[in-house]
């Protein structure tokens, strides 16, 4: 099978996308899967590398970034049957030949969010993953809201600040999201990894805040603070007509100054971070967690994958805070380790996830 891993992008989440890139590339069975690592760096162009899965790791705190290698990738709009090109700095081109699948493995806007998936279609070329509608509807953190509330499940108080509420009336844009019970989370509604995310503990801050998240999204949203813990599972679509899969529950444990699960936090502190797979939860509330996993995904018109972020209250309420139709798939990152928690390796989750996108 020949399969076209694309990674990094124009996205604030770059980075992340080049650290999941280097994970399936050190995976994937070469005697089963010949590859073609196709990078996009951040300024769009799409570049063929070098297939040097420790180029792209994050290491020491240096956040890995696709190099523009001069090799411009050419892909044909003609669907399985025509070949991919490469085009040098001198205009000479080779011939790539054709590609079976594509994974297109980016994280956030211009990757997670739809376009990438509607070039795909275009093309009529076979891809893992959500499709155009799920993927952009479930970039932004708003309408996931309004779909999931929809399908019966909890969401947590919330306020929207659209561009032009903000620019119109900003007095009244704050006075909705001061309604809200302080702490509360300031986000740009399509990004991911906690890019442009900030927590506030008092009115007065809002507005600085709303102004910086507006440097990655024209639209904001003020979420309230929830007290609970972190609960997050995998979800793998059915075979066939089959209900979704879903896997063990997670746990994520944030120590040592971090203030949330922030993107330092993230990737940068491996120490005081801790994912427990499974989550030590009463049997009940494991339960209702991964129902919610499952009916978040339907509801959002989910396909092939999707990480279901809840929060999990004192009482045992489960609410969900987000799905992220693309997860980061590092060696820290909780979407492979719920499925190993659950009996499903890394090459095994990988494989079948090629499997459903040519299914
Ligand atoms: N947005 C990051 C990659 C995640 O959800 O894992
Ligand atoms: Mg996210």
């Amino acid at each position: 099978t020949r399969i076209a891993l694309v990674f990094g992008g124009r996205s604030g989440e770059h980075s992340i996308s080049c650290a999941t890139a280097a994970s399936v590339l050190r995976t994937l069975d070469r005697e089963r899967y010949d590859v073609l690592p196709v990078g996009i760096t951040r300024a769009g162009r799409w570049v063929l590398v070098a297939d040097d899965p420790a180029a792209l790791e994050i290491r020491d705190g240096r956040l890995p970034e696709v190099p523009d290698t001069g090799h411009q990738v050419i892909v044909p709009l003609g669907g399985l049957d025509h070949d991919w090109q490469s085009v040098d700095r001198d205009g000479r081109v080779t011939d790539l030949g054709q590609v079976d699948v594509v994974f297109p493995l980016l994280h956030g806007p211009f990757g997670e969010d739809g376009t990438i998936q509607g070039l795909l279609e275009l093309a009529d070329l076979r891809y893992v993953g959500c499709g155009v509608l799920s993927s952009a509807a479930m970039m932004d953190k708003h309408l996931m809201k309004v779909v999931f509330a929809e399908a019966g499940l909890l969401v947590g108080p919330y306020a929207v600040i659209t561009d032009v509420q903000w620019r119109r009336d900003r007095a009244a844009a704050l006075d909705a999201a001061t309604s809200l019970q302080f702490p509360v989370f300031v986000k740009p509604a399509r990004a991911g990894s906690s890019v442009g995310v900030y927590k506030v503990d008092r009115p007065e801050e809002l507005e600085v805040a709303i102004d910086k998240a507006r440097d990655h999204d024209p639209k904001v949203l003020v979420e309230q603070g929830i007290v609970g813990r972190e609960i997050e599972c995998g979800v793998l679509q059915g075979r066939g007509a089959g209900s979704p899969r879903v896997s063990e529950c997670g746990e994520i444990t944030v120590a040592g100054g971090h203030e949330f699960y922030d993107f330092e936090a993230k990737y940068l502190d491996e120490d005081n971070v801790r994912i427990t797979a499974p989550a030590d939860l009463l049997q009940g509330v494991r339960e209702e967690v991964r129902r919610v996993a499952a009916v978040a995904f339907e509801a959002g018109g989910c396909e092939g994958l999707a990480r279901v972020d809840c929060f999990v209250t004192e009482d045992g309420s489960v609410l969900v805070n987000e799905i992220n139709t693309m997860p980061g798939f590092t060696p820290f990152s909780m979407y492979p380790q719920a499925w190993a928690a659950s009996g499903l390796t890394y090459p095994e989750l990988i494989d079948e996830l090629i499997g459903l996108a040519l299914e």
